[in-house]
């Protein structure tokens, strides 16, 4: 596909820039993600902001083409890759209902006998990717191969410092993954399945590759090459997911000030679908105490409010 940035289809420029001025005087941008010691110098004042049209036109205002960890955000990806292949089954062994708990929690693996409520919090993303590594051998390396197609950029990589970092601070995901190992919902080891998941989570890329890679969402589940890889409805089903899950115990608040399916990673980065219209993607590292990009989250917030797109 031919990425074209001719005046005429930047529809949204205006809006973007608009946004990106009234941030500027914005006070307080909230804390870089700390716990993975990789993430924790990031400049909370960085902003970008990309919008992708359904014909694979990109633009976007500040650090648009800056790379970040993509971490969370890639959630949605491998969620899709996997529904593509095994359908229903996966909700079998994963829910699809807000936690309303943080995205790192433990606490309803246990009386809800090691089903993780969402395939967003880490435990169900964790699900997800053990059922695309038994049947790819390699989820991490799909999911770059499926984002460098979608991006048209074949520079996109892992970023092995960041993995490294994870993978040295991890106890957590170590638990969640072997206290599912304990009740059969996970099949590979876990030791292999959490060196799937770090990479996965490491990848780095800019405001216009995820907002280019998420475009099949808007699209009703088709490919930037014009090839299907959802259903109309699995597309939908993704998407739904992303509205009432995607922000994690923020996605009542998310849904409320923005209206449209989202998803956040803790690299500062969010993605949201106009479904039918466009993608976008913001991305600025200050977090606020949910994991969610606080100039992201008030920037998309902005750009409905402008726009008067969401999807109700
Ligand atoms: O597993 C983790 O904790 C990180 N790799 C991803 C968490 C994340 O991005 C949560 N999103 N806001």
């Amino acid at each position: 596909m031919v990425i074209m940035t001719t005046t005429s289809s930047r529809t949204f420029l205006p809006v973007l820039e608009r946004i990106a001025e009234e941030l500027e005087h914005t006070p307080g941008r909230g804390r870089a993600a700390d716990y993975i010691p990789a993430l924790a110098a990031r400049d909370p004042r960085s902003f970008g902001m990309a919008v992708a049209e359904l014909d694979g036109t990109v633009y976007g205002v500040g650090e648009w083409r800056q790379p970040f960890s993509a971490q969370s955000i890639t959630k949605v990806f491998t969620l899709a890759l996997d529904l593509a292949r095994e359908g229903d089954e996966l909700w079998e062994h994963v829910g699809r209902e807000p936690s309303g708990n943080p995205f790192n929690s433990l606490v309803q693996l246990e009386y809800e006998n090691g089903i993780p409520r969402n395939p967003f919090i880490n435990a169900g993303a964790l699900v997800v990717t053990d059922r695309l590594q038994t049947r790819t051998g390699d989820a991490a390396g799909e999911l770059l191969a499926f984002l460098r197609a979608e991006s048209g950029n074949p520079g996109l990589d892992f970023d092995r410092e960041v993995a490294a970092s994870e993978t040295a601070h991890g106890d957590r995901n170590a638990a969640l993954a072997h206290f599912m190992a304990s009740y059969g919902n996970v099949d590979n080891e876990v030791p292999v399945l959490l060196d799937q998941y770090f990479r996965q989570c490491s990848i780095a890329a800019s405001c216009a590759d995820l907002a280019l890679a998420t475009g099949f969402l808007a699209r009703h589940g088709i490919r930037a090459d014009g090839s299907r890889l959802l259903t109309k409805s699995q597309a939908k089903q993704v998407n739904a997911v992303m509205l009432t899950c995607g922000t994690y115990d923020a996605a009542g608040d998310f849904a409320y000030r923005v209206g449209l399916p989202g998803k956040s990673g803790v690299g500062g980065g969010i993605i949201a679908v106009v479904p039918g219209r466009c993608t976008l993607c913001v991305w600025s590292p200050g977090l606020d105490e949910r994991g969610n990009s606080v100039a992201g989250v008030a920037a998309l917030d902005r750009f409905t409010t402008l726009t008067g797109l969401s999807v109700f």
